[in-house]
């Protein structure tokens, strides 16, 4: 794996669009709200609409194995009950994360990052791992997930690491410091702008509301991407490519081409 290239500040090749080399639409969760969650039916979902790059939520179980889950608690999105965080993956991996959403997904299973990976690989597709750690678990999970995703990823284009947890992407960067990283934003600030420049972030993503003219420039002018989360309505995409936003994070795979405003 290797930056060069990529577009980053440094990097070998010049990179279009602003110097982001990750495509403009990034399906959220795999396939937003059309198929189970954070499923790797959620990403094939995706990826038969033209999709290129997915957000996907990663935790870790018990005994350490980095898996998709976007909530603590298991009832939401699977048969299980409980705090995933307390269960070993051998359990985990047995569940049921399909039948809450159709009974056509019935036996999806949760998959773990090293799946993901291997779609990625497979299919080519960028990827933006959300480190969604339990609360006390950011720094094992920030550490855990970037030391496996250094040693598995094979693309040029490197996985880019967010999270709304300072201490997760901190950690994430104590021991592969060479994955890019983006801080997770619900509003823009000041002290969101200070923390993103400490912990070495190549962007800013931010609630789709957050950006204006003012904190766009101010974004920029501070050396970071811009992307949006979570962009479903027509004026706000518009609004936002119209600001030059970098990327927009979707559920609307179905109504945004991949390729809208590129
Ligand atoms: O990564 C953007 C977005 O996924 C953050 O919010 O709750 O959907 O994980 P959430
Ligand atoms: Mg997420």
């Amino acid at each position: 794996m290797s930056l060069a290239g990529a577009g980053f500040p440094g990097a070998a090749e010049p990179a279009p669009r602003g110097g982001w080399p990750y495509p403009r639409w990034i399906a959220h969760r795999g396939a937003g709200t059309l198929a189970p969650e954070n499923t790797l039916a959620a990403f094939a979902l995706g990826h038969a609409h033209g999709y290129r790059m997915f957000e996907c939520d990663v935790r870790l179980s018990a005994d350490g194995q980095p898996f998709l889950l976007h909530d603590d608690r298991l009832e939401r999105t699977t048969d299980g009950q409980g705090e995933a965080v307390d269960q070993r993956w051998a359990e985990l991996a047995g569940l049921d994360a399909g039948s809450w959403h159709s009974p056509r997904h019935a036996g999806e299973r949760l998959p773990s990052l090293g799946d993901v990976v291997e779609f990625c690989r497979q299919h080519d597709c960028a990827l933006n791992v959300e480190l969604k750690p339990a609360p006390g678990d950011e720094v094992r999970t920030g550490r855990e997930v970037a030391t496996r995703l250094a040693r598995s990823w094979t693309l040029a284009l490197p996985p880019l690491l967010s999270s709304f947890s300072v201490a997760a992407l901190a950690a994430a960067a104590g021991v592969a410091p060479q994955l890019p990283r983006g801080l997770l934003l619900e509003a823009f600030s000041d002290e969101g702008l200070g923390a993103a420049r400490r912990l070495g972030c190549v962007a800013l993503i931010c609630e789709q509301r957050a950006w204006d003219g003012a904190t766009v420039r101010q974004a920029r002018a501070a050396g970071f991407r811009l992307l949006a989360y979570t962009v479903n309505e027509d004026g706000e995409a518009a609004r936002l490519l119209a600001l030059g936003v970098n990327g927009l994070i979707t559920d609307r795979i179905d109504h945004f081409p991949a390729s809208a405003g590129a």
